[in-house]
């Protein structure tokens, strides 16, 4: 009895059809109209092909960015202050934001130095009322922000047994909770003028997973994510002025994150080459770089090859992604450390090391 009472929708008995369709998909779309979809889908899609492959060879133009203000995270070092640099050559006000105060400070003299405008805040970008009040700060001392760079990253760098909580948590506040406020803060003005541009530096981290950092490597997918989201949300609303890079490196030298990374066959990048990319991206409109670009046919290849191939290639070109010697500092290696300061990655390189002239390419 009971049984048959189910088989019954509104006292009708669905046939056979309409039981498989779930209610949402229900008379949504006409056969006509789905046709007609995938055939526009079609058209546009090999006209964007034959244009990307055209602009491959002649080049992409490039934007103006003159006059614009810029606000990198994790500023105050490695990869952000050489992205700093470069914005400043370009004419751009330069915002920055960093924890740590005398690197921010490094920075803002080699910007002056090269005869930019640039001023550093101190933020604790794992603290989102930090992040609201500073941004409320920028917008009345310095402008409305154009070019939002969510550079800022950490690494704790241990198995996931051995990484205490706090450190997971301040990996996903500083990694990807951080982008949420900053562009909440920064993309409502950005709308509002119709111009504007969200980078967010993820990693290949993002697209595999690497033993010893997975903490980092969910931060770095949910980046991923977050970027492509965005992106479609702005397509959906209509935003045509407002675009959004992700940039993807491999293990980058010399900024103090990943030094001690043991990687083999593939060279760790540039630091300034990753630089230069990320300027040229923002350029460009650059949807996504993966750098090197070797790795976009990589990624294909992990989802055709059997699953044990794609790990064995993992651990064999990264048999230890741990970015720090744990027991060099700790044989025994404690889950706290007895001053109460983590283990974990967060202050860079002084990139006044850097001779200021390797910051003079233009891109
Ligand atoms: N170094 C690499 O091999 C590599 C590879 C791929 C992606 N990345 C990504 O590139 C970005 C830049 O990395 P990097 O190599 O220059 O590292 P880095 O450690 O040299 O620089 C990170 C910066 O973020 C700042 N920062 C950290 N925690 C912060 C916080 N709570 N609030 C404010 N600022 C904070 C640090 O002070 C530092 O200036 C990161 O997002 C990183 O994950 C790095």
């Amino acid at each position: 009895m009971s049984v048959e009472t189910h088989e019954y929708i509104n006292g009708l008995r669905p046939g056979p059809l309409t039981r498989e369709i779930p209610e949402c998909m229900r008379d949504k779309y006409t056969v006509l109209q789905s046709i007609m979809d995938i055939a526009l889908f079609l058209a546009i899609g090999i006209a964007n092909i034959i244009q990307a492959i055209y602009r491959t060879i002649v080049g992409y133009p490039k934007k103006d960015l003159k006059g614009k203000i810029a606000l990198v995270t994790g500023g105050g070092g490695g990869l952000g202050s050489l992205i700093a640099l470069r914005l400043a050559r370009l004419g751009c006000t330069i915002v920055l934001w960093d924890i740590n105060k005398q690197g921010l400070e490094d920075t803002v003299k080699l910007v002056k130095g090269i005869g930019g405008k640039c001023t550093g805040y101190v933020v604790d970008l794992a603290k989102k009322e930090d992040i609201y009040r500073v941004a409320k700060q920028v917008d009345r001392e310095v402008g409305k922000v154009n070019l939002l760079i969510n550079n800022a990253g950490v690494v704790s760098g241990r198995y996931l047994l051995d990484t205490p909580d706090h450190l997971i948590q301040r990996t996903f506040d500083v990694n990807i909770l951080a982008h949420f406020w900053t562009v909440k803060a920064f993309l409502p003005s950005m709308i509002e003028k119709n111009d504007g541009h969200i980078v967010t530096i993820a990693s290949m981290a993002g697209y595999v997973g690497v033993s010893k950092l997975v903490d980092y490597c969910s931060s770095k997918a949910a980046a991923c994510g977050f970027d492509e989201s965005l992106r479609l949300e702005l397509q959906d609303k209509g935003v045509k002025g407002v675009k959004t890079s992700l940039i993807c490196p491999f293990f980058i030298r010399s900024t103090g994150m990943f030094d001690d990374v043991n990687s083999r066959f593939l060279p760790q990048l540039s630091s300034n080459d990753v630089a230069d990319r990320v300027v040229l991206s923002i350029r460009t409109n650059e949807p996504f770089a993966l750098i090197p670009g070797i790795f976009r046919i990589m990624i294909c290849l992990r989802w055709l090859v059997p699953y044990q191939v794609v790990g064995d290639f993992i651990r064999l070109m990264i048999p230890d992604a741990s970015p720090v010697d744990h027991a060099a500092i700790s044989p025994s290696l404690p889950t706290v450390p007895s001053d109460g300061t983590p283990h974990v990655k967060h202050e860079s390189r002084p990139m006044s090391l850097v001779p200021p002239e390797r910051h003079d390419r233009q891109v």
